[in-house]
């Protein structure tokens, strides 16, 4: 982390104790994951047009809006309505145009800007999502089984377990979980129908006994990715991200899981591997992208000791080709 030492002017300001007024939030420190590294790869510099598709509390975007000052320009979206108005307030004394709406990044068409410079997701929950009970993203807490990142649409997750069949929730554990026994939990959950966190919590202790506290958070993450549908948001964002970076524009993923990785790592090597001509093999041109680094950047020891979240976390980038 020592040749990021010159961050910390930047990175401080992006590390707001909540709100204490506000009793939808905790007193918690929210930490924006490989804030450094980030900076570091992505460059946001003067006058330039940056696309936060996950503003969350905004930690990222603050230093975005530093870095491209007066004449830049920030579009940032969030599926939450909340965590928008939230990071918008923070924000507001910020240099630069910055357009905050509420939106999906699965749908990153029409936007105030029609290319960016610089693109970036972070992808997952951000901690107010566990730290406000009536949210229902933790089992630490009892509250209506919600998980919803927009409240405004879609299925709860009580309503998602109503809804699916048995067998597609045994298929739903399987793909979003890495557990056993996703059958039994399927059948219990279509007896039981849980409402709450803590009767959802309850079933997959009868379901695991002793084993259910390590399987309890696994539950609740495929669930909460079922039913945000993030890995089909995903597969939407990158196919479109791309195509709105201007040449020399840098495209930044982080994520949590290795489902999300696998994506982000996948589509990012087709789009820097050149096509090759199917007889001789010999390349028939240029791949419009690059790949600043192959393998990804992961939390340095130093900050994955600060902030446990960022120790799962995986950040790819790549940048378009100068004509
Ligand atoms: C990890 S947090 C982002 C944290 C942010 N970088 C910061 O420094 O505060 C992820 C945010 O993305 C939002 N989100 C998740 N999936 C989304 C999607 N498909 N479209 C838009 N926002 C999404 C969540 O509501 C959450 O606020």
């Amino acid at each position: 982390m020592q040749k990021y030492s010159h961050l910390n002017a930047i990175l401080s300001p992006c590390v707001p104790a909540f709100p204490q007024q506000n009793s939808r939030v905790s007193t918690a420190i929210h930490i924006p994951v490989l804030l450094a590294e980030v900076l570091h790869v992505l460059h946001p510099q003067e006058g330039e047009a940056v696309l936060d598709a996950t503003l969350g509390l905004g930690g990222h975007s603050a230093a975005f809006l530093d870095a491209i000052g007066e004449k830049g320009t920030l579009v940032a979206l969030d599926a939450d309505e909340q965590n928008l108005a939230d990071a918008k307030a923070a924000l507001q004394g910020k240099p630069g145009n910055a357009h905050y709406l509420h939106r999906n990044f699965r749908d990153v068409q029409g936007l105030p800007s029609p290319l960016f410079d610089v693109i970036f997701a972070d992808l997952g929950v951000s901690s107010p999502h566990f730290d406000d009970p009536v949210r229902g993203f933790s089992f630490r807490a009892d509250a209506p089984l919600d998980m919803r990142f927009d409240r405004s649409s879609g299925m709860t997750a009580s309503q998602f377990i109503r809804i699916a069949t048995e067998q597609e929730l045994v298929e739903m554990f399987r793909m979003y979980g890495e557990f056993p026994g996703a059958r039994r939990l399927a059948s219990l959950l279509k007896a039981q129908l849980p409402e709450t966190t803590s009767a959802l919590r309850s079933i997959v202790e009868t379901a695991y006994g002793f084993r259910a506290p390590s399987i309890l958070p696994q539950v609740f993450q495929a669930l909460r990715i079922a039913v945000n549908d993030e890995i089909g948001a995903l597969k939407s964002f990158l196919e479109t991200a791309p195509t709105l970076l201007r040449p020399g524009g840098r495209l930044g993923i982080i994520s949590f899981h290795s489902l999300e990785d696998r994506l982000v790592k996948q589509c990012f090597r087709t789009l820097t591997t050149a096509e090759v001509d199917q007889h001789t093999g010999a390349p028939l041109q240029e791949p419009d992208f690059l790949l600043p680094q192959r393998k990804p950047i992961s939390a340095s020891a130093e900050e994955a000791h600060q902030n446990p979240r960022s120790r799962s976390a995986k950040f790819r980038s790549i940048t378009r080709r100068l004509p």
